[in-house]
């Protein structure tokens, strides 16, 4: 079914440097180049809830936007039994930095992906994921009448009411304050447990990533590769204090880390 396969996978990004146009018509500019992903080999499972971890600026939201298609690659990839040469619609992406476009509605930003179904249809389907992330009464606003916590909700109804096969995450949780972050990853994993869809999450927070993943997946630093794949056989709804295993891979990934002790 749905699985992700990764072989070798590598990514440099070249920078040009902006030069005189004296200089550029020499043809001086070669670019610094920065090798980002280095030998990456991973497997993710159809239906896994994955969280992938890393130091900043290693590579995670490059390896996010390369499984979905975004970012040109060496090696190899496929998603499903595809290789990866594109955008696809079965794969949907909830960026780093809101990117609700602010002309629309909350409505009209969540039916972007199924325009192409019949406006009853269409309708129903807004409605039940509008629904499903508590945000019924605000489906006419704008996006900057919305708090950050709501604007995150939105959208994930964006992503979900396309229905698709896999989702990437890039720090879904990004600017929402304590209660709506604890109430967002709640309200992700109890989706994942009903949808069953592969989720593949980029977070720097070691705690979401314990309490939320089938498995994680710890990067180094640039250029990036595997340094630890974990899978987490914990119950769920996990809690550190009741469970004294979870807690002390917590303590092992803080030291791993470079943290001598777990906050
Ligand atoms: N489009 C780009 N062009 C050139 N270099 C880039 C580009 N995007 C990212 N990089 C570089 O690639 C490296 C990895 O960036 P990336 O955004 O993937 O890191 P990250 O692990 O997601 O970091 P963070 O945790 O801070 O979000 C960085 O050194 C960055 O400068
Ligand atoms: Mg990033």
């Amino acid at each position: 079914m749905g699985d992700i396969i990764i072989r070798n996978l590598a990514k440099e990004y070249v920078n040009h440097r902006i030069l005189p146009r004296v200089k550029l018509n020499k043809g001086a500019a070669s670019g610094d180049r920065v090798l980002v992903l280095d030998s990456i080999d991973l497997d993710f499972k159809d239906g896994e809830l994955v969280c992938l971890l890393g130091p900043s600026g290693c590579g995670k939201s490059t390896l996010l936007r390369i499984l979905a298609g975004f970012e040109f690659y060496s090696g190899f990839i496929s998603i499903d039994g595809k290789q990866v040469q594109g955008p696809s619609p079965d794969h949907i992406f909830v960026f780093q930095h809101n990117a609700l476009l602010p002309w629309m509605t909350v409505r009209e930003n969540v039916s972007l992906g199924i325009r192409h179904l019949k406006k009853k249809q269409r309708n129903a389907r807004i409605r039940e994921y509008i629904e499903m992330v508590e945000l019924e009464g605000f489906e006419d606003h704008y996006p900057h009448h919305l708090s950050g916590g709501m604007l995150r909700r939105a959208e994930l109804a964006r992503a979900l009411v396309v229905n698709p096969e896999t989702l990437f995450m890039d720090e879904p949780f990004t600017g929402l304050d304590f209660l709506a972050h604890m109430k967002m990853r709640e309200e992700v994993v109890n989706m994942h447990e009903f949808i069953g869809k592969t989720i593949i999450m980029v977070t720097h927070d070691i705690d979401d990533a314990l309490i939320m993943g089938d498995r994680i997946v710890i990067l180094s630093g640039r250029p990036a590769h595997v340094k630890l794949t974990q899978k987490l056989d914990f119950s769920r709804p996990r809690d550190f204090r009741n469970q004294p295993e979870l807690n002390k891979l917590r303590n092992e990934i803080f030291l791993m880390l470079g943290v001598n002790y777990a906050v």
